[in-house]
């Protein structure tokens, strides 16, 4: 943003949003690692994308410490979900790792609004002890703080297009679920689920169709970057890495895969 297309602002009022930005600050834990930054201009020069408000408050919902600070990934997903509808992408949404909905919310808002389906792939009880395995050995149970009704309260309204589908993945695929994606998201921080999440919907993903796998730069959950990464080099595909705070990764399927890699299993 050229600083010529910034309103003229008073002293008072820059002291007054520094003032509110660092009281705001107080309220995140992480603030060592927090720096104030843009909206984008779509949003800040054109009043763009008039939703915003209302599904930060649900990317928020009993979240506020984790995703408070991270509007870098809320732009990133909400921008992606626009571009992949305004190309007409077929197919609908879905989600694998919902936890208490916080993202799932961006996704349902949307596909309401476009007549399409999110399917959210959960066990809604927190990890399953078969996926603490090999590089997530060590792992210990979390996520466990959730249920359907508190989902259903984080995404609102847009909760009627969605279908809530408990229980461990992949074993929770039913023959409904074989059918075409435009956009989904990735998010159930395990090796092994990330894998099997990555085969299943590559497969059944749109040409032009987009997976968002969050937390492939986050050293916290490094099965998530190995099964990318695996996935990647089987496939021939290529990711797009976002500066947002856990270090998502866009997969943007351009081609049906070669005969011969096709997705394992
Ligand atoms: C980080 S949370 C998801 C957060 C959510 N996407 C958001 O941004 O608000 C990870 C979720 O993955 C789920 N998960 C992990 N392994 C899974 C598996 N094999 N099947 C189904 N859900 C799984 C956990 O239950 C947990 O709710």
């Amino acid at each position: 943003m050229s600083m010529a297309s910034q309103p003229r602002q008073t002293w008072a009022f820059r002291k007054l949003r520094v003032l509110t930005q660092w009281l705001v600050g107080l309220r995140i834990p992480n603030l060592g690692s927090a720096y104030l930054s843009y909206h984008p201009d779509s949003y800040t020069m054109v009043q763009g994308h008039p939703e915003f408000r209302a599904l930060l408050r649900g990317f928020t919902r009993f979240n506020r410490s984790n995703n408070g600070g991270d509007m870098q990934r809320l732009w990133t997903f909400m921008l992606n979900v626009k571009q992949i509808l305004a190309e007409n992408v077929p197919g609908d949404f879905a989600e694998l790792g919902v936890w208490r909905g916080n993202t799932a919310g961006v996704l349902a808002h949307y596909a309401q609004a476009a007549g399409r389906k999110v399917a959210l792939f959960d066990t809604f009880e927190g990890f399953d002890q078969r996926d603490m395995q090999g590089v997530d050995a060590s792992r210990s149970a979390e996520f466990s703080d959730t249920s359907e009704r508190m989902v259903r309260q984080v995404i609102g309204a847009a909760a009627c297009v969605c279908e809530f589908v408990q229980g461990r993945f992949p074993d929770s695929l039913r023959p409904e679920h074989h059918r075409r994606y435009a956009l989904v998201s990735l998010d159930c921080d395990l090796h092994e689920p990330m894998r099997a999440g990555l085969e299943f919907f590559y497969e059944h993903l749109s040409v032009g169709g987009l997976l968002l796998v969050h937390d492939y730069g986050n050293p916290a959950w490094p099965g998530v970057k190995l099964a990318a990464d695996e996935f990647c080099a089987r496939m021939g595909e290529h990711l797009i890495v976002v500066g947002d705070k856990s270090g998502s990764a866009l997969i943007r399927k351009k081609r049906s895969p070669e005969p011969g890699t096709a997705p394992r299993g």
